[in-house]
């Protein structure tokens, strides 16, 4: 694994679950569903992910925001769980996610540094523009680039252009792409963007083409790799 990152002129952050908690809502209200509280949030979480991808094959894109909905709606379904007021908190609350401590403590330090800085996210701009607001790290970021300009989600490529088009960068590998999510990353990388990958979960490369070209415990270690 590189310990730099050669010739980096812009990092662009992946949203849900790298920059955001996409388990806080849950948590937060884990007292009114009881003892199935983790399972709930990790269901809502793949579901969300998993109609994101059929959505992509089957040319049926919708915003990002119904689909967290409709897997909200099948997880609590598959939990039994029938609570139209729990369903509306949770998802208000997934407009106001909390970001890691990390993240902003990253953001902070590539604004002094004078990197441009980026989000490249599945999730609508309505949601991206209230989530970054919330958790005050708009303050940081130079752009939201969202899918809803291309139509589909990730890892269609055209998503990974968007983000090449909008920072002006004049190689694909001038970009530093950053996910917690291992297809993310991987897809990114194949692509041709550079990639660091954030370890939040413990999980391994999934086996699927693109590695990534370093794994980071923090995202604290980031500015040293670019700079
Ligand atoms: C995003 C999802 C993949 O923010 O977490 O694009």
């Amino acid at each position: 694994m590189a310990v730099k990152l050669a010739g980096i002129k812009a990092c662009v952050f992946d949203a849900y679950g790298t920059l955001l908690n996409v388990h806080a809502p849950v948590a937060q209200l884990s007292s009114r569903i009881g003892k199935d509280a983790d399972a709930v949030s990790r269901l809502w979480r793949q579901k969300q992910l998993e109609y994101t991808w059929l959505r992509s094959l089957m040319k049926a894109y919708v915003p990002f925001w119904q689909v967290t909905g409709d897997a909200l709606d099948y997880t609590l379904e598959a939990f039994s769980i029938e609570d139209q007021g729990l369903r509306d908190d949770l998802m208000e609350l997934y407009l106001h996610l909390a970001a890691y401590d990390d993240a902003v403590a990253c953001l902070k330090i590539l604004k002094e540094l004078g990197v441009a800085t980026a989000i490249l996210s599945n999730g609508s701009p309505d949601m991206l523009d209230a989530a970054v607001k919330s958790s005050g790290l708009d303050a940081y970021l130079d752009e939201n680039i969202s899918v809803a300009d291309v139509g589909i989600f990730k890892p269609d490529p055209r998503v990974y252009q968007q983000a090449v088009d909008r920072m002006g960068v004049a190689e694909r590998s001038e970009i530093c792409f950053v996910s917690a999510n291992t297809w993310d990353a991987q897809a990114a990388k194949s692509f041709g963007l550079q990639v660091a990958r954030i370890d939040r979960f413990g999980l391994k490369d999934d086996r699927i083409p693109g590695t990534p070209d370093m794994l980071l415990d923090s995202l604290e270690e980031l500015p040293g790799v670019v700079r």
